[in-house]
């Protein structure tokens, strides 16, 4: 049976490819808009113009926060551009958005869909407040599968990651929430690479929506490549819908991760307690002060496993 999910997210065009996905692989019953990639308008519009293209209108649109929950609101037009979905040629929208507000919507799902797994893939102010909202939301909600964070170093500082700096408060709030929750990083999302030859063979397809698809990743992965020296866009987001519907993609290792929140250079920053994983360093140093693990964290991928499926998901697409 297909994990019934909402996408949280900010599109953006790794955006995009998780909504793809998601929208084959999972019982997908929502998708909520953030500020992040863009402002909360454009990427609210971008949503909307992605469903119209894929034929997914059946999926309601939920807009939700304009802002974070204390900093000023923060784009990245240097990778996605300034509508934030730069590349493609797409028509106006016309689908109408839902009526509720996306936090409204999000309580209201967790109470009439049981078994309800969140997929945010943007900053996580929606998901925050919804917990803060209602106490209760986080015993509805079976896991979180979010992008956000890094084993390693950020992306947009050397220490965080996007999704975390722009609102490492509301991260805060649901890194402590409780819910089981399955981390997908930079560490991990840095080795799916939308190379050219990836590129082409998304092109090949030939089909709307993926030529859609081969605009927004020729121009991502040409704004990614000039950034981080990548040679070609990272499959950030769609890794989190990977993570849920098939374990032969990511490997992942539960760890205590505290979202740092006070650091001059360091906000927004995972700090993953990774010490238990070394039995040399175990037999030397026991976690003595560590915090029981609050998530699977993703510690190896499977490239071309993840390219096998998104390939052959994006070709059912109209
Ligand atoms: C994350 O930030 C955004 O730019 C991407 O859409 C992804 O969610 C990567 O750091
Ligand atoms: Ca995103």
């Amino acid at each position: 049976m297909k994990p019934t999910t909402i996408i949280d997210c900010d599109p953006g065009h790794d955006d995009v490819m998780a909504i793809l996905l998601g929208g084959r692989t999972t019982d997908l019953r929502g998708i909520t808009t953030v500020h992040g990639n863009a402002s909360l308008a454009q990427t609210t519009r971008n949503a909307r113009q992605v469903v119209e293209f894929a034929g997914l209108t059946h999926v309601p649109i939920a807009e939700g926060m304009p802002q974070p929950l204390v900093r000023v609101a923060q784009h990245a037009p240097y990778v996605h551009g300034e509508s934030g979905l730069d590349g493609p040629t797409l028509a106006p929208p016309t689908v109408p958005l839902h009526p509720s507000h996306a936090v409204d919507f999000l309580l209201e799902q967790s109470t009439s869909l049981s078994e309800l797994v969140l997929l945010p893939i943007g900053p996580l102010t929606n998901i925050a407040i919804a917990l803060k909202r209602d106490p209760g939301f986080a015993s509805r909600v079976k896991q979180i599968s979010l992008m956000g964070g890094s084993l390693t170093f950020g992306n947009v500082t050397p220490a965080a990651e996007f999704n975390l700096w722009c609102d490492p408060e509301a991260a805060h709030v649901v890194f402590t929430s409780g819910i089981p929750i399955k981390m997908i990083g930079l560490n991990v999302t840095h080795q799916v690479l939308a190379t050219e030859p990836y590129r082409k063979r998304v092109r090949a397809i030939g089909s709307t929506t993926a030529t859609h698809v081969a605009d927004m990743l020729d121009f991502y992965s040409a704004r990614e490549t000039a950034y981080t020296g990548l040679a070609g866009g990272s499959m950030h987001d769609p890794l989190a819908v990977a993570a849920l519907i098939d374990p032969t993609i990511l490997t992942f290792e539960p760890m205590h991760v505290a979202v740092e929140i006070h650091g001059r250079d360091t906000a927004g920053m995972t700090l993953c307690d990774g010490r238990h994983l070394g039995p040399d360093f175990r037999a030397l140093k026991p976690r003595t002060r560590g915090e029981a693990p609050n998530a699977e964290v993703a510690v190896a991928v499977d490239a071309g496993r993840f390219w096998e499926l998104f390939l052959d998901v994006l070709a059912t697409y109209p």
